[in-house]
């Protein structure tokens, strides 16, 4: 069970930031998942693969770009992208950060971050965008990280499959 404080002036910046509007009413939220417990919790799928990606990044930010054209730019040398393979091909994304920017105060854990998901359009439904959050959720586990955190999203309900719960939801204004 999660039991974090939110910290005000984090708050403040990233309204800054974005031009958002924290209340009740956002259709998007913040969220987040202890991990000191966390484990699998989803069946794995047959000839589906997960682990992090150490190939070609021009290769990868193509899949990315056919998901969202504006995510390319955060794919580079530096990041930590995790995937979903199938025949050794990536089908499903994301990044995987240890050290996540949140509005949690966090004096003394270790938040990481789980951004940018994407499946590529002719692999979606199939269980395969879920169960990758699932393993980059143990891989932050695995990483040290007492906190896994989402921004900014609208999946919601999606998230919450894993059991990662909102802690403040907000507009775009
Ligand atoms: C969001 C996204 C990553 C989901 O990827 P995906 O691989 O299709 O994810 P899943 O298959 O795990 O789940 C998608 C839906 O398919 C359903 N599904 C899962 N397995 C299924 C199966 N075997 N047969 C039919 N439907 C299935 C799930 O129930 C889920 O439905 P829900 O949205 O009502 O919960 C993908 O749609 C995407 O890339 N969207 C664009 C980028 C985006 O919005 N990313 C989120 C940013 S926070």
């Amino acid at each position: 069970m999660l039991n974090v404080q939110i910290d005000a002036t984090k708050l403040k910046i990233m309204e800054t930031k974005l031009n958002c509007k924290f209340g009740n009413d956002g259709v998007f939220v913040e969220m987040a998942l202890a991990l000191n417990e966390y484990q699998e919790q989803l069946p794995s799928i047959s000839g589906v693969s997960f682990c992090v990606y150490s190939g070609d990044l021009e290769k990868i930010r193509k899949l990315v770009e056919k998901v969202d054209s504006k995510w390319s730019k955060y794919f580079t040398e530096n990041t930590t992208i995790f995937c979903a393979f199938i025949n050794k091909e990536p089908v499903s994304f994301c990044i995987v950060t240890p050290t996540a920017d949140s509005i949690l105060a966090d004096d003394k854990l270790r938040i990481g971050g789980v951004a940018c998901v994407g499946t590529v359009p002719e692999y979606r439904k199939r269980g395969i965008g879920l169960k990758m959050v699932d393993m980059a959720t143990m891989h932050l586990k695995s990483q040290g990280c007492d906190i896994a955190y989402i921004h900014y999203t609208h999946l919601e309900k999606w998230y919450k499959k894993l059991g990662y719960e909102t802690i403040a939801r907000f507009s775009i204004i």
